[in-house]
């Protein structure tokens, strides 16, 4: 339509529900994952491992938002997300150019069940994700707060190519340059990334890592299956492989968790489809 203002030059404004935060940083890990962070607004408050809603003006002039886990820990002082490109993805086509200093909306009432009070006590937590279901990890991890709970920690990252695998010179080192958690880390977590689709140390799928042992390597120790006495797990990712887990953690003897009533698996799928 003739005259018909561009989605970019309809302003943001708060909304009751939306405030409207400013571009910190953008980091490009290859063709299809950037993440990027943004100011926090004071009243913001989440507890790590929880998404919101986050977003672009439409071109109908109404907010076009989706749901994006933080990845940064609940103390950090700007927000981080971990996103994928679709490249005609209605929100995705346009918030992968945002620069430095762009302006974004941002949800005020971040939820998810991807949180530490919706499992049991444990020993050895497994956080296992598939592509940008990795988001939740990223903020649990780097939250002195899981070390508390838990011994041992392990980050599971399935991705088709070795460029997905973002943060992983991060995960290799263990988070050796965080000042809060990066001694624990180090005797803590452990990082398992696994390339389902080309030439990698690892490639089979995250079911075939369960079966196999592979994901009960180095400091996880004993037992090289999976005990729901003492292991708690959380699912990220395509639905398809948060569907086979479940059902095979099930069959292992684990209950799914919630807010309102922990069990020793608690799931959230990182995009619809
Ligand atoms: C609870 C929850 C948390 C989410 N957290 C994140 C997150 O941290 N990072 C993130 O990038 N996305 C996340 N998503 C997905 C996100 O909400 C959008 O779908 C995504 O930003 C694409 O938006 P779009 O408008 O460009 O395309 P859409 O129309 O939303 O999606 C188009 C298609 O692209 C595929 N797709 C969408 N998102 C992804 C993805 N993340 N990985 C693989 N394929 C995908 C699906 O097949 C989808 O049908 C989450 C979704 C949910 C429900
Ligand atoms: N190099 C590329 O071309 C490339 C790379 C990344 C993303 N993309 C694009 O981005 C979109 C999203 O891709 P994505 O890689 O983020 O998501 P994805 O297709 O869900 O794959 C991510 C990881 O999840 C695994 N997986 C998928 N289904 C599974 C299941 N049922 N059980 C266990 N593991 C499962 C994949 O293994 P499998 O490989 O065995 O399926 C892969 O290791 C794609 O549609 C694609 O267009 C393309």
């Amino acid at each position: 339509m003739e005259g018909r203002p561009l989605p970019d030059q309809f302003p943001l404004e708060p909304t009751p529900s939306l405030s409207v935060e400013t571009v910190v940083s953008v980091r490009h890990w290859n063709d299809f994952l950037f993440s990027f962070t943004i100011t926090r607004p004071p009243s913001f408050r989440f507890r790590s491992g929880e998404f919101v809603m986050i977003g672009l003006m439409g071109d109908n002039g109404r907010p076009l938002l989706r749901a994006y886990s933080m990845a940064s820990p609940a103390y950090d002082e700007v927000l981080e997300f971990l996103s994928i490109k679709v490249p005609d993805g209605p929100l995705t086509s346009r918030l992968q150019k945002i620069k430095e200093g762009d302006h974004i909306y941002l949800g005020r009432k971040p939820t998810g069940t991807l949180v530490a009070d919706a499992l049991l006590p444990g020993r050895r937590l497994f956080l296992l994700g598939t592509g940008t279901g990795l988001a939740p990890w990223m903020s649990l991890i780097r939250d002195p707060d899981i070390y508390d709970r838990f011994e041992q920690i392990a980050v599971v990252h399935s991705v088709r190519g070795v460029s997905d695998l973002a943060y992983r010179d991060m995960l290799e080192a263990r988070l050796a340059d965080d000042p809060l958690v990066g001694e624990m880390a180090a005797e803590r977590l452990t990082y398992i990334p696994t390339v389902t689709r080309e030439t990698f140390h690892t490639n089979k799928r995250i079911e075939g890592l369960m079966l196999d042992g592979t994901l009960f390597q180095g400091s996880l120790g004993e037992p090289k299956n999976f005990d729901p006495v003492h292991d708690r797990v959380m699912l990220c990712g395509s639905m398809t492989m948060i569907k086979e887990v479940a059902a095979m953690l099930e069959g292992f003897g684990f209950t799914e968790g919630a807010n309102s009533h922990p069990g020793e698996y608690v799931i959230e799928r990182a995009f619809v489809g």
